[in-house]
């Protein structure tokens, strides 16, 4: 079965936007930062911005040239942490090579921090603290495995990709004693020996590292439920554009062995998109709990 990722992030849209309709005063306010020319982020920027816009966040873009330093990102930071209007921060990684993004990551207010990326926030991940902001692909999978009905518990997962965007907190995620939890979970990488072994041990498998068609049919069980997390630009003359995006995997020839499969686009990306919105909402209610 194919997993419908928009319609499910939209689901949930529907379900934030109905929230938020109740909410007398001021509305819950997202910045995104973007700093330097990076098509692909623009286009995930403006995606973001037409989602909040969708369900009555507010919202904001800051675009910052590509040679404006570090320090006045810095700065930037710091009075969007001290705005008391403002719910959530998002820097639009990757920044330009003279911004060290750690550095940045450090200095957003963990309370605004609606990635989920800081550390305070990825260490409540890997404790178990639930208050903290969890990073929006990885929950995106929980919920989209959840709303899809699959049950994780004591199952195998097989995550592909180490980043500390996806594969580092989804692994953190997956292992946790919460519901959608409880999974055993390996995280495969550039230097595992015997991918492929690994790879047909997966009830869950979890494609995260940016390689087009990189698993293929011969690396699936029968029955797995297949995650693509890829978004991989490739030329194809027979588009009118020239190039077609594609996932990390080989979908055409691993869909009808698998039990649940998503696709690319239209699986997880809406999902990274829907969670942003809840973290964003979820910020809004503890400021004003
Ligand atoms: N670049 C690619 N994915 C993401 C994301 O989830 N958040 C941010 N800030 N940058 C990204």
């Amino acid at each position: 079965m194919i997993i419908d990722g928009k319609q499910i992030a939209e689901q949930i849209q529907n379900e934030i936007a109905a929230e938020i309709q109740n909410v007398q005063g001021r509305k819950p306010c997202l910045t995104v930062i973007m700093a330097g020319e990076h098509p692909a982020s623009q286009i995930y920027v403006s995606k973001k911005l037409e989602a909040c816009s969708k369900i009555g966040i507010h919202s904001a873009q800051i675009t910052l040239p590509n040679d404006y330093s570090e320090c006045a990102l810095l700065e930037t930071i710091k009075r969007l942490n001290l705005d008391d209007a403002v719910d959530g921060i998002l820097v639009q990684l990757p920044l330009p090579a003279h911004i060290n993004p750690l550095k940045i990551i450090h200095a957003i207010d963990p309370n605004k921090d609606v990635d989920g990326f800081h550390p305070l926030n990825m260490g409540k991940l890997l404790i178990g603290e639930t208050d903290g902001f969890v990073p929006c692909t990885p929950l995106g999978i929980q919920v989209l495995l959840q709303r899809s009905g699959v049950e994780v518990t004591g199952k195998n997962a097989v995550i592909f990709g180490r980043s500390n965007i996806v594969g580092k907190p989804l692994a953190a995620l997956m292992m946790q004693t919460t519901p959608g939890g409880n999974a055993t979970v390996t995280i495969a990488h550039s230097r595992s020996r015997n991918i492929k072994e690994l790879s047909l041990t997966a009830d869950i498998l979890v494609a995260a590292i940016g390689k087009p068609y990189f698993i293929t049919k011969d690396m699936v069980k029968k029955g797995a439920v297949v995650i693509d997390v890829g978004i991989n630009k490739i030329k194809n003359p027979q588009r009118k554009s020239g190039y077609q995006i594609v996932g990390d995997v080989d979908f055409d020839s691993v869909k009808d062995l698998c039990s649940f499969i998503t696709p690319v686009p239209g699986g997880v990306g809406p999902m990274t998109i829907a969670m942003l919105l809840s973290n964003t909402w979820k910020s809004y209610q503890n400021k004003m709990k």
